[in-house]
């Protein structure tokens, strides 16, 4: 029997739901039951019945399942996938931060620890970060973290009075205006859309056509009729891209922008996951209640 086939037997014997990132490897986006952003995984792991959620993604995406769903069982297949953005801050920095700013309300990015979820007012992800910050009352001084190059683009938009923790992903920040310069030269004319973590999101704000969630940018390559359009964010999002319209050229402004948590978990890492139940991610209870407000408003946002 061939690992995909074992893998989709074991996933319908365990009652098992596999969730996908759009940067997890194509082999491993193509057994998954869904593949999505942030926003729409966390969605997902609440609306789907089955008790247990096999999570390909990176370890945050596991811990927001599992807050959101106490009662099911969540598997991250390797342990080693984690962010490096989620590392860029800790509760006790974020405990200090909001003792230095009594009353603002903490806006913090998805990409962080349950510990630091349940130090937040509310969460955010790249799809809805703008929305979640126009609904708080424009007299409240907001902390948003980790994300600098997020935080940059949101104030931007919503002119809120907005302090930002100087955190990023050590992938997108890399990705500069200059990067994206020189990929405009290369390829006159193609239309740019760029993830809003990424360190060209800001300053070339007037060279990026769109600044979007990764779901936004397998949307807008449904959408889209140019012949190329120029991809400023993870590579893994070129499989879902390319599968959702085969007619345009997708080029990434960078190819090595390869994050190596997102890479970790293969077709046996599945397997054995289902196989043999690892591994659960479990958070404390009270870690997990206050958490779990700050979560919710995500969701329902
Ligand atoms: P999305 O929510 O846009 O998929 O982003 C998640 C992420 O980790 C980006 O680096
Ligand atoms: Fe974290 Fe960056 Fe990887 Fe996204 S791309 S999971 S933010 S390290």
């Amino acid at each position: 029997m061939s690992l995909e086939s074992e893998i989709l037997r074991l996933k319908e014997e365990k009652h098992a739901v596999l969730l996908a990132h759009n940067y997890q490897r194509p082999e491993v986006q193509d057994l998954a039951d869904f593949v999505g952003d942030s926003l729409y995984l966390s969605r997902t792991a609440v609306q789907d019945r089955r008790p247990v959620i096999v999570f390909a993604g990176v370890r945050f995406m596991a811990e927001t399942a599992k807050i959101l769903n106490p009662e099911k069982t969540v598997l991250l297949p390797d342990l080693a996938a984690g962010c490096g953005l989620a590392d860029s801050i800790t509760a006790e920095q974020l405990r200090g931060w909001k003792a230095d700013h009594p009353g603002a309300v903490v806006v913090a990015y998805v990409n962080t620890s349950a510990e630091v979820k349940a130090e937040s007012d509310y969460c955010c992800t790249s799809s809805n970060a703008i929305r979640i910050v126009r609904s708080i009352p424009a007299e409240k001084e907001i902390l948003f973290l980790p994300d600098v190059f997020l935080g940059e683009y949101v104030r931007k938009e919503t002119g809120r009075r907005m302090h930002l923790w100087v955190g990023d992903c050590p992938v997108h920040a890399r990705m500069r205006p200059e990067t994206l310069e020189a990929a405009r030269a290369a390829h006159p004319g193609a239309p740019v859309i760029a993830h809003p973590e990424c360190g060209c999101s800001t300053a070339a704000l007037p060279h990026v056509d769109r600044i979007l969630s990764t779901d936004g940018m397998v949307r807008f390559a449904r959408e889209t009729t140019a012949p190329e359009v120029l991809v400023a964010t993870e590579v893994g999002i070129l499989h879902p891209m390319r599968r959702a319209n085969p007619r345009t050229r997708f080029t990434p402004i960078s190819e090595g922008a390869v994050c190596p948590y997102m890479k970790e978990i293969g077709l046996e890492d599945l397997r054995d996951s289902l196989a043999f139940g690892q591994f659960r991610i479990d958070v404390p209870s009270e870690t997990l209640l206050r958490a779990r407000r700050s979560l919710e408003r995500m969701i329902a946002a």
